[in-house]
């Protein structure tokens, strides 16, 4: 039912500027100061295997009483611990704690796609909650949100003086994104970046992209609320329109405005993208309509991984440590 509400609410056709105060009260639920119990949360493993969580929730995120550790030692004093899917199918569910006190929830960790997510099955009635970037989570943690700024203001778009990027490393050719990129490149000049085309060093992925007018945010596969970094941090972040492929258009809206990205369902063929995408590199007023809701937005890019450790405590204290088993993780996350 919060679930239900949480749709029907975004999905406001308006898209009014309210329509964003329930993903920043779900994001920051409001809680009673002073009157909370101090929260605990265990990362048995560190994602991938490397060492990034040293949150600071109370500075970082305005959580407070919520520490994070991945101190095993400490598994017993904890109110939850996290499993990152990844790692756990490196490991293998031998390497699962065997101490499980009734009261603590195990949380399932994974920002993959069911494409990318194998091993699903074996993990039948393991985990109490889910953690993951689909709504439906027990801890909904998406790759990105708008926040709503107080006082509408002015911006200027950084120069263009390019049309379409591309960045992609994991090149596949069954997957459809190349396929859809294959037909639009003869239309239209398209710079790719990454193991297949020109080098992008990490850390000039924004300011390269900063210079295109349009970035193709084309998921690895398509799934429902499957919206990563791709369109959060590639194309908002780089202030470039998105070009979006992934689920359709709607689930895109309940995210953000419906002027904010061009998706490629809204053309019957590659072709029409590329007449369209090319009459917007020549009228300016219209191009300048995809930024109109930067007015009234701020872009958060969701920090790997703690903030989304600390929106666990969030979590817990909004709805309490809900009793629940994740008898079919499989079904759900592959609905
Ligand atoms: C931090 O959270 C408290 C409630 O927990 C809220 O009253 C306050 O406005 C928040 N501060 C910021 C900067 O968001
Ligand atoms: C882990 O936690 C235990 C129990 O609180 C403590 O004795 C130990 O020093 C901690 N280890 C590290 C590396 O912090
Ligand atoms: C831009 O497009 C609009 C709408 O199609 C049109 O009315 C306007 O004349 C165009 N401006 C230029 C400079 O082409
Ligand atoms: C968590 O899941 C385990 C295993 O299915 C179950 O025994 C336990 O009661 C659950 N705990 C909560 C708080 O839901």
């Amino acid at each position: 039912p919060k679930e239900q509400a949480f749709f029907n609410f975004m999905a406001a056709p308006a898209f009014a500027l309210s329509s964003f105060t329930l993903i920043k009260k779900f994001l920051n639920s409001s809680l009673r100061r002073g009157a909370e119990e101090a929260l605990t949360v265990l990362l048995w493993w560190e994602p991938f295997g490397r060492s990034r969580v040293s949150g600071d929730c109370h500075r970082r995120f305005n959580i407070s009483a919520c520490s994070l550790t991945t101190n095993r030692s400490r598994q017993l004093e904890a109110q939850a611990v996290l499993f990152h899917h990844r790692d756990l199918l490196l490991q293998g569910t031998n390497q699962l704690p065997r101490l499980r006190a009734p009261e603590q929830l195990w949380v399932w960790m994974n920002f993959e796609s069911p494409s990318h997510s194998q091993g699903l099955r074996e993990l039948a009635g393991v985990f109490n909650w889910t953690m993951s970037y689909r709504v439906d989570s027990d801890v909904f943690v998406p790759y990105g949100y708008l926040q709503p700024r107080r006082d509408p203001h002015l911006f200027t778009l950084p120069k263009k003086s390019k049309l379409v990027a591309w960045v992609i490393s994991n090149w596949n050719e069954r997957h459809t994104r190349v396929q859809y990129y294959h037909q639009l490149k003869n239309y239209l000049p398209i710079d790719v970046y990454g193991a297949h085309g020109l080098e992008l060093k990490d850390d000039s992925v924004v300011k390269t992209i900063s210079k295109y007018k349009f970035y193709l945010a084309f998921e690895n596969s398509q799934h429902p609320d499957y919206i990563t970094e791709k369109l959060w941090r590639n194309a908002f972040t780089s202030w470039a329109v998105p070009v979006v492929l992934g689920p359709p258009r709607s689930n895109y809206e309940l995210f953000i405005p419906s002027n904010s990205f061009i998706h490629i369902d809204d053309f019957p063929s590659p072709m029409q993208l590329a007449v369209y995408l090319k009459f917007l590199d020549k009228n300016k007023s219209q191009y300048k309509r995809y930024f109109a809701w930067r007015k009234h937005y701020d872009v958060h890019v969701t920090s790997f991984w703690d903030e989304h450790c600390c929106r666990v405590c969030n979590a817990i204290r909004t709805v309490g440590k809900r009793r629940k088993v994740m008898e079919n993780l499989a079904n759900w996350f592959e609905s």
